[in-house]
């Protein structure tokens, strides 16, 4: 039956759940584990719509598209997504215990302080108070994204670095070297580029005298993500080019690898496209020279096809 014929009533009065022992064995099939975990999740909840969704995404997982789970914008993934714990919804990323056995952390959010119908310099502005999460305690600021709101290409790295957190601007510091590089390679001016970050302020530990970055947690993305949404419905770019595994598992999807799925354009609901490459820091990491070239080269070849789909001609108006 197809999930349009088929009703689900609830009855309070039943104790437990019962099964009849399955009549037709050739009817059985297989899902991912992924939709296991995320059913069981999604049964604990109280929406009554819950079975109905559950039905729904299996259903459509068996007769349509077995990766239906890896496409985050489906209307029926973002419903059993938001059936789920914020926690189990962002499995992509590291997952940490909860504070206390049994205690339900609330999502914290910056939603509640990004204005409606700003302009970018609007929402820059009102971001400096953002508290949304705890890393603004232990970074210097604030760095929100820049570029013209007319940009036809969107870049999204992973948080501010080092110097990005001192100087309070995105990618002026080593990795926004090898980003100036690729860029000026392949002919596309930064200035006609907006380039923001998942996170906005710098995570880091202290290791001697040195501060090193550490890799949001699935809950300070969380927190963050309103601003991005609210810098791309500004921008309406062409295209969103995802640097490094978190931006891209953050906007295309948690599966994403980059290693596997490197260079190529998937529809958004931010834009027409979106592509996720290497980080530019993966070239400062690279083990040999020769990796670094590798690295350097993908990034470089697949920044030129991003720039290859926007509109010649239309240079940003406020560049
Ligand atoms: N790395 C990022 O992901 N973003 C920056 O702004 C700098 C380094």
């Amino acid at each position: 039956m197809t999930p349009d014929e088929v009703r689900f009533v609830e009855d309070p009065s039943a104790k437990a759940f019962h099964s009849e022992p399955a009549t037709d064995r050739g009817a059985s099939f297989v899902v991912p584990r992924r939709f296991v975990e995320l059913a069981q999740a999604a049964a604990a909840h109280q929406s009554s719509g819950r079975w109905a969704t559950m039905y729904r995404v299996l259903w459509r997982l068996v007769r349509e598209n077995r990766r239906l789970l890896e496409l985050p914008d489906d209307p029926d993934v973002q419903a059993l997504a938001a059936l789920q714990p914020l926690q189990t919804a962002l499995s992509g990323f590291e997952l940490e215990p909860l504070p206390m056995a049994g205690a339900t952390r609330q999502a914290s959010s910056a939603a509640p302080i990004v204005p409606a119908a700003a302009d970018l310099d609007g929402l820059a502005s009102a971001a400096v108070a953002c508290t949304a999460c705890e890393l603004y305690k232990n970074a210097t600021q604030v760095v929100f994204g820049r570029g013209p709101a007319a940009a036809q290409i969107v870049l999204v790295g992973e948080q501010p670095g080092d110097q990005e957190d001192v100087q309070g601007a995105p990618f002026v510091g080593p990795a926004g070297e090898v980003l100036d590089r690729a860029l000026a390679e392949i002919g596309l001016d930064r200035r006609s580029v907006y380039i923001t970050n998942i996170v906005k302020h710098f995570k880091w530990e202290p290791r001697g005298k040195r501060r090193i970055h550490q890799t949001p947690r699935a809950n300070e993305i969380q927190a963050c993500r309103p601003w991005l949404e609210a810098e791309l419905a500004v921008v309406k770019p062409r295209v969103i080019v995802c640097l490094g595994s978190t931006a891209a598992q953050a906007l295309i999807g948690p599966q994403f690898r980059i290693t596997r799925s490197r260079g190529q354009f998937y529809p958004s609901r931010w834009a027409p496209w979106i592509m996720a490459t290497y980080h530019p820091s993966a070239v400062l990491r690279a083990e040999d020279p020769s990796g670094a070239d590798a690295v350097y080269r993908w990034l470089a070849d697949d920044l030129k096809e991003a720039a290859r789909r926007i509109i010649p001609g239309t240079p940003p108006s406020n560049a």
